[in-house]
């Protein structure tokens, strides 16, 4: 049997890593895999995590299941940090995380739970939207139905996405991205926002918002600005949650969906189904990430000094964007990519097209993903100028 099955491409994203490593290139930039990287090119541990890692070690007891929802002060502290400690929310108690194995394990276990619970809805992902989605919801049996989010010119296409998600009928699902928009960076701003939600409600959709970059964009409250708004204001929805971006935990998979409903016993029972979504998936969470964000965020002082740490590597995206686009200037092409500067998140959608991504990475070794998507943060001080005349050469052939 196994002698017939066909060999495929393997995930393009991840692949680049591979392929990056394999390069002998002493200048090559990996612009691909969205992880942070620091001026040094590495993938840090943050402080916070090493000291929590050492607490946890000395007053870790068991290595038992922790159950399917996962560990329960996990949950308790995820929450307060995605709808504040003042939610209407979470004080009428119609908020419940589920633990997952990290944002992607969030959106299957949410892929999942719709596609057993609705089987006549689709999900509507924004064009384009993060490629895994697509093989998640997939995966799921999932619909998936797509709406407008770039326009042919590399803008935030506000008015097309508001027209295609006028056409959703009611039951279907909207996937929004809360903040730093993977692939684009771009963002919706507060007025947009609130004319997104006066759309799911008159639609009567159940949005999905998915919430990897906490922290990432503007702050961890502001980048919550438009999850809060749309949870607080239409009664249900669904957010899938990462941690590995901010707490820098990409390998230990952690994240949950969290699943609000309109009253306590509603979302008690949405909790009951989404047990048995997991324990038919993968049983139980991994319980190491998750010790390592509750003892953080439950603890005063690891909480400021992760604070800042996020705040730090927010604002090192931030810089590297404005000084991209000053890398650009003496090529003239400050103006057309001034939008870099005006992305949120780690990722900027450049514009450029999958030739010339071939280009920069055979004659430069400079890696991104071929729709054209960087990763800001794999930039450094001393190789912008590397990067920008590597752009300026591909964007001169057109
Ligand atoms: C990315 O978009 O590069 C990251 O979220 C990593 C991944 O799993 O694709």
């Amino acid at each position: 049997m196994l002698e017939n099955v066909e060999r495929v491409p393997g995930d393009a994203i991840l692949g680049l890593i591979q392929t990056f490593k394999a390069d002998d290139n002493p200048n090559k930039v990996d612009l691909g895999v969205g992880v942070y990287r620091d001026e040094n090119g590495q993938t840090p541990i943050l402080e916070s995590v090493r000291e929590a890692e050492k607490t946890r070690l000395a007053k870790e007891t068991t290595k038992a299941y922790i159950g399917s929802h996962g560990d329960p002060d996990f949950g308790e502290a995820v929450l307060k940090l995605v709808f504040g400690h003042n939610s209407p929310i979470l004080a009428a108690n119609r908020a419940s995380a589920t633990q997952a194995p990290g944002g992607t394990g969030a959106l299957r276990l949410a892929g999942d739970f719709c596609r057993a619970q609705f089987p006549n809805a689709s999900i509507w992902l924004p064009e384009p939207t993060w490629p895994n989605h697509i093989g998640v919801f997939n995966a799921s049996g999932l619909p998936i139905k797509r709406y407008t989010y770039v326009d042919d010119d590399n803008h935030l296409d506000f008015a097309g996405m508001l027209a295609d998600l006028k056409t959703a009928p009611a039951g279907d699902i909207v996937l929004l991205h809360a903040s730093c928009h993977n692939p684009t960076g771009f963002d919706l701003n507060r007025d947009q926002w609130q004319q997104i939600l006066d759309v799911v409600r008159e639609r009567d959709v159940l949005p999905m918002i998915d919430f990897a970059y906490q922290g990432f964009g503007d702050g961890l409250e502001d980048d919550a600005y438009g999850l809060r708004l749309i949870t607080e204001s239409c009664g249900e929805a669904l957010v899938t949650q990462s941690c590995s971006k901010n707490f820098g935990i990409y390998r230990e998979r952690t994240g949950c969906l969290i699943a609000v409903a309109k009253n306590e016993s509603a979302m008690q029972d949405v909790r009951s189904q989404l047990a048995t979504v997991a324990r038919g998936n993968y049983s139980n969470p991994p319980a190491h990430g998750a010790a390592i964000v509750s003892t953080i965020l439950g603890s005063h002082d690891l909480r400021a000094l992760w604070q800042d740490e996020v705040s730090a590597m927010r604002e090192r995206i931030k810089k590297l964007r404005a000084a991209m686009v000053d890398a650009l200037q003496p090529y003239g092409l400050d103006e057309r990519f001034e939008y870099i500067a005006n992305q949120r998140g780690m990722f900027s959608y450049t514009g450029l097209s999958s030739h010339q991504v071939e280009r920069l990475k055979n004659d430069y070794s400079i890696y991104m993903v071929s729709s054209g998507r960087a990763n800001i943060a794999g930039l450094q001080q001393d190789n912008l100028d590397y990067v920008a005349s590597a752009i300026s050469d591909v964007v001169e052939e057109e």
